[in-house]
């Protein structure tokens, strides 16, 4: 996707070899034009997957997830992180690895926001070495829903997350798919279509 690619290489900051701040536009500031392009992006690519719920992880998913949901329609569900779960009666949960942050999230959806009915667009704004989506994809599991697929909005290629979930059969679409962050500049792989 142009436009978001476009505001990578001119907002981005690249903080190392495996991290690109995008807090002014993604992660902390939002930048709502640019969301609802993303929205109508993912909404343009899911369109006839029949999707009746977007499932993310808060915080940083909900923006995108929330656009997308406009654009087809649907709910957007975000999972809590929660350090410890007490009462998991009514909640689907799953534990959530992150290597950059070196810790173990729970995170948790209420039974009463996904259900066996249910064709879920699973989304992300980072997708780095997986873990995330695949706690979000137990849930869908959990729950007895169809998974349709993944939406993320940049994908570190160069990291092992996106290579697992194809390797699954999953369909993972990206919007901004970076092959490399070496010498403090961002390069993306070619993709056939932007
Ligand atoms: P994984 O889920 O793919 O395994 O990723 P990882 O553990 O590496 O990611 C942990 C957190 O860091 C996630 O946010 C993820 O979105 C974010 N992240 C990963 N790589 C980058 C990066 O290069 N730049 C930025 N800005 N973020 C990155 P989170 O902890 O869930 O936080 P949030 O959603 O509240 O922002
Ligand atoms: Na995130
Ligand atoms: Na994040």
């Amino acid at each position: 996707m142009k436009k978001l690619k476009d505001k990578i290489l001119s907002d981005g900051k690249v903080l190392s070899e495996s991290v690109l701040k995008v807090d002014s536009f993604l992660n902390h500031q939002i930048d709502p034009p640019l969301m609802q392009a993303i929205g109508e992006e993912f909404a343009l690519r899911f369109k006839e997957d029949g999707i009746t719920k977007i499932l993310t992880l808060e915080s940083s998913g909900i923006a995108p997830a929330m656009m997308t949901g406009l654009v087809l329609g649907v709910p957007a569900v975000f999972a809590r992180k929660r350090k410890s779960l007490t009462l998991v009666d009514h909640l689907y949960t799953a534990s959530v690895h992150s290597y950059t942050k070196n810790e173990t999230n729970d995170i948790s959806v209420s039974k009463d926001f996904l259900q066996k009915d249910d064709v879920v667009l699973v989304m992300d704004d980072f997708l780095a070495n997986g873990q995330a989506a695949l706690g979000l994809l137990d849930i869908v599991e959990q729950a007895g829903a169809k998974l349709a697929g993944i939406g993320i909005v940049i994908e570190k290629g160069f990291q092992p997350g996106g290579g697992l979930l194809r390797e699954r059969g999953i369909r993972v679409e990206t919007l901004a798919n970076i092959s490399s962050l070496e010498n403090g500049k961002v390069t993306f792989f070619e993709e056939a279509k932007n």
